[in-house]
């Protein structure tokens, strides 16, 4: 398929929304207040959002070989292989048992890339993807903020009413969502099912640069051993998803393929509003890469506090030509930096962006 149908990457395609800047604002100073009453609760500095880790991995990102032009883009313009660390977790804010599901992450860190950064103070050789098992998200800022002000309202909820709801919503919002009633986000959040995260596939919700084109990324479960975990329920015990990628890697390697979704034009493939799935019969996914991930101990002391305490994985940590685009991935620029920022105080660690895949304790 030729570059001409795609529509080409330039700045004036975002187009945001006058309030925006007051919005992001109200974000930012509620994640302030949820870090504070985190801490409060565990006396430990916690992400707030995916605090509760999952796996943690080291692996490798091969770029393919003979891409056509239109996908020889940024990290992918040329053949070539990146070591990666991987941070798989779930959701929430909080750490609280896998009995209440909630949808899965995966961060993927690419290390020792080269090019321009996205931000003048990024100083580090990094590539960070962010992706979680939903191909799409809340439409934008606004309505992340209301998001943000039901998780702020609701930090108190017992576990048990969490469960409740999450029984509940896994019925509820597809029938409303069938006839078309709106559906608080904090209930479609909580109607994820609480499979194996390693048998799901992993989007960027958002767009982001594709050097000349736009796009959103995902990976994809490509080995047989992984494909057998899709759809398999996982949510029988308080850690039972780390346990059961702890096991899976005790015996198994996983294979991902990196796929990119090109943007055709602002109507069919909006960039402003992240609540609309990109339909592949417009815009076919089309394979750049693969992750594997060897056999190995994916959840040794050493290397849970580095990844959780000592990483952060940041969708504006990136090269310029993979900038995050439209109104949901512009305001994770200040909410990323503010948690991490507040974290790692909390913490008195230090915020380490690893130079070598060595620095990943074993
Ligand atoms: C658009 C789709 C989004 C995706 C795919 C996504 C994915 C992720 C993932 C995978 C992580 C875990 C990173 C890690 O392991 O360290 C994370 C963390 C986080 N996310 Fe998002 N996220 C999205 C949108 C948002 C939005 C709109 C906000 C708004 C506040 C947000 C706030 C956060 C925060 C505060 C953290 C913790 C950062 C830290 O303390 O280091 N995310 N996200």
């Amino acid at each position: 398929m030729s570059g001409d149908r795609y529509l080409r990457y330039d700045p004036s395609i975002e187009q945001p929304q006058p309030d925006e800047a007051a919005i992001i604002e109200a974000i930012v100073s509620s994640i302030g207040r949820t870090s504070a009453a985190s801490f409060n609760t565990y006396h430990h500095g916690i992400r707030q959002q995916h605090a509760k880790g999952v796996g943690y991995l080291r692996g490798e990102l091969t770029v393919k070989d003979h891409l056509p032009d239109h996908l020889r883009q940024g990290l992918f313009a040329t053949a070539s292989r990146y070591p990666i660390i991987v941070r798989l977790s779930t959701a929430l804010g909080a750490i609280k048992s896998d009995r209440i599901c909630v949808p899965r992450g995966m961060a993927i860190k690419v290390l020792g890339v080269s090019g321009p950064k996205a931000l003048a103070d990024d100083n580090s050789a990094n590539q960070d993807l962010l992706l979680v098992n939903h191909s799409s998200y809340v439409s934008d800022a606004k309505a992340y903020l209301s998001l943000q002000r039901d998780v702020e309202r609701s930090l108190n909820t017992p576990d048990v009413v969490l469960r409740g709801l999450g029984i509940g919503a896994r019925v509820g919002v597809p029938l409303a969502e069938k006839i078309g009633i709106p559906v608080p986000l904090v209930l479609k959040g909580l109607s994820d099912p609480g499979n194996n995260p390693l048998g799901e596939t992993f989007h960027t919700e958002g767009a982001l640069r594709f050097g000349d084109y736009v796009a959103r990324l995902r990976a994809v479960p490509a080995s047989e051993a992984l494909r057998r975990l899709t759809g398999q329920p996982c949510n029988d015990g308080d850690d039972v998803v780390l346990d059961s990628v702890a096991r899976f890697f005790r015996e198994n390697s996983a294979n991902y393929d990196i796929q990119v979704q090109l943007c055709i034009d602002l109507q069919h493939t909006p960039i402003e509003d992240s609540s609309i799935d990109w339909p592949e019969d417009v815009s076919p996914s089309q394979t750049v890469g693969r992750i594997t991930i060897p056999s190995q101990i994916a959840d040794s002391p050493a290397r849970r506090s580095y990844a959780d305490d000592c990483l952060s994985f940041d969708p504006w940590r990136c090269l310029a030509d993979h900038q995050p685009l439209g109104s949901i991935m512009r305001l994770r620029r200040d909410a990323y930096r503010m948690s991490r920022t507040l974290r790692h105080q909390q913490n008195k660690t230090p915020m380490i962006e690893p130079r070598g895949i060595s620095e990943l304790p074993n």
